[in-house]
């Protein structure tokens, strides 16, 4: 078959065409995309209607300039195997990277595929002409993403059947500007996480140990415009980050969505040490490069260097690794286990959410251009 995802210009196109691919697709790999724990990527639904009767008149200008871009497509193409990518020799790859680097494979394809998803069912939903437009191009680079993942896994013998994902795998519910504040975050995140690594691997190419992280520039500058399409959406309603109890909730998921990174990261050291990344370098450079952009749209921002910021961190990632434990021991043992380390985490959680946050006054402008 010679038709490419990345040369799809509809979500519906580039999904069909991964689709054919599937027949090829593992159980193995579809089934850690299938599981739902805390950490794991999610999938969403919403209510699509309140999303549709949103009016983006206020930031009408900014709107038509960000879609203009997005329809003209600059990454049409892109995201296929070329000349750069060089062969992989998985069977004599270490097993314990082999391992970490497949689980993290597998956790971005389904992190990518959990965005096309939800985009593409509010482009199927929605009568907006403005918010169809935008989630149709949004669904487009996401299945392009996913899809692109997904040829790299194959080449490893596993690859996670995305069509069975989406029938299957259970969905969460997020009220709408719920879904703001965690998409623009993960937008934003998988920006600065996509630039960290390529900027690292751009001076250190002996580290570059697999080609797909030669895409990650041209990827990220996808995700950075999603991000920006939430900022505006943000935008077009002072409540939804300037009312009180609002604020709390920016506040709540800048400090889950950080610190669940935290802990799945540092699942992965031999990954990273394959990269030459210090993890801990790594997560804080990634939060402060997303804090700072974050300050076009949120009104609080964490603050990194608090003394109880790490301290909190490293005890939340403690309570994960003493909960995996517990369960894998099982038995009345391993359920009194889990439930100690359960509250520690809660306890983590607290200390970490209750940080003295520091103030922003969002900028007149909202737009902002990928900077790093
Ligand atoms: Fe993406
Ligand atoms: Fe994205």
């Amino acid at each position: 078959m010679n038709a490419h995802a990345a040369d799809a210009t509809t979500v519906e196109e580039g999904l069909a065409i991964q689709q054919e691919k599937a027949k090829f697709d593992t159980k193995a790999a579809t089934d850690l995309a299938m599981q739902n724990t805390l950490l794991t990527p999610r999938f969403y639904t919403t209510d699509f209607d309140e999303l549709d009767a949103i009016d983006v008149s206020p930031v009408r200008e900014d709107w038509d300039a960000l879609l203009a871009r997005m329809k003209a497509d600059p990454n049409k193409g892109h995201f296929k195997k070329n000349e750069d990518w060089d062969a992989i020799d998985w069977e004599g790859m270490e097993p314990e990277l082999k391992k970490e680097f497949l689980d993290f494979l597998i956790s971005s394809c389904t992190a990518e595929f959990s965005g096309c998803v939800l985009y593409k069912e509010m482009k199927r939903r929605g009568t907006n002409k403005d918010i169809c437009e935008l989630f149709s191009y949004m669904s487009r680079d996401e299945a392009r993403h996913a899809g692109f993942i997904n040829d790299a896994l194959r080449e490893a013998g596993v690859a996670v059947n995305l069509g069975f994902l989406t029938k299957e795998k259970k969905y969460t519910f997020f009220r709408p500007k719920f879904i703001y504040y965690a998409t623009y975050l993960s937008e934003k995140i998988g920006y600065a996480r996509y630039i960290t690594i390529y900027r690292h691997l751009e001076a250190h190419p002996e580290h570059r140990f697999h080609p797909i992280f030669k895409w990650f520039k041209e990827w990220c500058n996808d995700e950075f415009s999603h991000g920006e399409a939430f900022a505006l959406l943000m935008r077009t309603d002072p409540k939804i980050t300037q009312s009180f109890a609002n604020k709390l909730w920016i506040r709540f998921f800048l400090t889950a969505v950080f610190s669940t990174m935290w802990i799945r990261d540092h699942a992965r050291p031999r990954f990273h040490e394959a990269l030459g990344v210090d993890i801990d370098w790594y997560d804080q450079e990634v939060f402060r490069k997303t804090s700072t952009i974050a300050r076009q749209v949120f009104p609080v921002e964490l603050d990194l260097d608090h003394p109880r910021w790490r301290r909190g961190l490293d005890a939340m990632d403690r309570a994960f690794r003493a909960m995996d434990r517990a369960k894998a021991r099982g038995g009345p043992a391993g359920l009194a286990g889990r439930m100690m380390a359960g509250s520690r985490a809660a306890l983590a959680f607290v200390s970490l959410y209750t940080i003295p946050v520091k103030k922003n006054d969002v900028p007149e402008s909202v737009r902002l251009e990928p900077a790093y």
